[in-house]
């Protein structure tokens, strides 16, 4: 294929993003902002001029992944160093953040280390380092002098970023919340996001209207404490009635679905503190808001739960179950749950077991209790066995299992509008989602990516449904 990149549109760059949805939004937005400096996107390391790994530091494993991936890039840049070319690595995210400096010192291949509140400096860090690798290059410098950005700036990065300019399949993560002041024990997240930062209505709503005009029909709002959102009101520069006033996610979720062409509206992660009587009500009254919530409980025994520094019992969360499906029935319940947190005995397990028991998942994340280094669980005594964290994986993660495997056949014969997103594993298929975020596959094109279609729902697996095209039952939506 001909090259068609004009000269000032020769450089790429290779984002490779880890960890949550907030990193998947970022990295769109580093795209975004490396844009008018020439680069484009590659698709893979051997042809990019820079190379962001976009990291997360939740667990360990998460962490160290970062430092192999970094040496085979090390290898990749004293390659290309001997053909005489050269390779910018930055370290973005959550272990950029966390480790600062300390990722230079393990890994002097590393130019830039960025953390998750600077990426609008992102212009100023390549210049740098560029000056700083020319430095290098007259003799006058060691090696690994890289260039670091983790401060948390006043201003939120959101203010500086540039508009989003493109959406995939018709779907959209929107960030609308940043950082945690919640300090559970095990959690990473309040140091290496930092402070709970809820970001203006204004600058949202008009981000969203960016997003559907670009072809977005679904909006997935982010936050690590999305329900916690208190952002200043639209109308809070004026002088009068709602002057320094905020809007909860209530009231932002209500704004977003008057926006012409847009049909679908999620949120995550929600913390079970911050669920109050008004987004337990929406869940009944606004139509556009899909019937699936992501409330991780973490733990069902009120022991651990308090030496998580959660901030609930089972109880409190066991009452929001019940008063959410009072409401909307129709509701897929989602969760994360720890095993082996430090002190977890056999009784406190089985708590957790109950309560899975007691309120039935349509899906779960589950993860193993993993130390880290400076949060407070870190420094309990009674830190548990691998042996008996996997035994006690395993255990949940088979309840979890078949409760999923029960909410898919539950659902089957049904007819549910999906949003294909992407070609199925198999040629022909093509792979969306339904409104309870299952997976649903379909014989069909790649014309049907980013379309809502009726969808009759034939079989349930494990992790995905299969389905068929309704084409002669109305209503039967296609975007243009
Ligand atoms: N803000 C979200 C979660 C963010 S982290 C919330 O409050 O629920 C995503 C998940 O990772 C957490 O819900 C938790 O289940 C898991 N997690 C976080 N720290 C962990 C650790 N140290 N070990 C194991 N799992 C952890
Ligand atoms: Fe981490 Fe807890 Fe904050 Fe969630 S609420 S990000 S688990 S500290
Ligand atoms: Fe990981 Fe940071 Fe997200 S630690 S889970 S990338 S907030």
């Amino acid at each position: 294929m001909k090259d068609v990149r004009t000269a000032g549109q020769r450089k790429r760059v290779f984002i490779r993003t880890y960890g949550c949805q907030m990193n998947v939004y970022d990295s769109d937005r580093m795209a975004d902002v490396l844009r008018p400096l020439g680069y484009a996107l590659s698709d893979s390391p051997e042809q990019a001029d820079l190379i962001v790994l976009n990291t997360c530091h939740i667990r360990e494993r998460a962490s160290e992944k970062v430092y192999s991936e970094l040496g085979r890039l090390r290898d990749l840049k004293d390659e290309r160093r001997r053909d005489g070319a050269d390779l910018t690595i930055a370290v973005a995210g959550c272990v950029a953040q966390a480790e600062g400096e300390e990722i230079v010192r393990r890994q002097p291949a590393v130019d830039i280390v960025v953390g998750p509140q600077a990426y609008h400096r992102l212009p100023e860090l390549l210049a740098r380092a560029a000056r700083k690798s020319a430095e290098r290059h007259a003799g006058g410098r060691q090696p690994g002098a890289g260039v670091l950005d983790t401060e948390f700036p006043a201003e939120s990065k959101f203010d500086h970023l540039p508009a989003p300019s493109e959406v995939r399949a018709g779907s959209a993560f929107l960030s609308i919340q940043e950082g945690c002041d919640k300090f559970c024990t095990f959690c990473v997240v309040p140091y290496t996001r930092g402070a709970e930062y809820s970001r203006p209505a204004e600058s949202i709503l008009r981000e969203a209207r960016t997003l559907v005009a670009a072809g977005a029909i679904e909006l997935t709002l982010l936050g690590q404490n999305v329900n916690a959102y208190h952002g200043e009101a639209p109308d809070s520069s004026n002088v009068g009635p709602g002057a320094g006033s905020t809007w909860s996610l209530v009231g932002l979720i209500s704004a977003l679905a008057g926006i012409d062409g847009l049909v679908r509206i999620r949120y995550t992660t929600s913390h079970p503190r911050d669920m109050d009587d008004d987004l337990i009500a929406a869940h009944g009254e606004v139509p556009l808001l899909m019937p699936y919530l992501h409330l991780p409980v973490q733990s069902g025994s009120d022991r651990i739960l308090e030496a998580m520094n959660r901030g609930h019992d089972r109880d409190h969360y066991r009452r929001l179950v019940d008063r959410l499906r009072g409401i909307q029935p129709d509701l897929a319940l989602s969760s994360d749950f720890i095993v082996g947190f430090p002190g977890e005995s056999d009784a406190d397990f089985d708590d957790t077991m109950k309560l899975v028991g007691e309120i039935g998942f349509a899906s779960a994340y589950t993860f193993k209790y993993s130390r880290r280094p400076g949060t407070p669980g870190a420094a309990l005594g009674d830190q548990l066995a691998e042996n008996i964290k996997t035994a006690r994986l395993a255990a949940l993660q088979s309840l979890l299992g078949k409760q999923q495997r029960d909410f898919n056949a539950s659902k089957v014969g049904a007819i549910v509008p999906v949003l294909f997103a992407e070609a199925g594993r198999k040629p022909g298929q093509v792979l969306g989602k339904s409104p309870w975020l299952q997976s649903v596959y379909v014989e069909g094109g790649a014309e049907m990516v980013g379309n809502l279609v009726n969808v009759r729902l034939l079989a349930a697996y494990a992790l995905s449904l299969a389905g068929e095209i309704v084409t002669n039952e109305p209503p039967f939506e296609v975007a243009a």
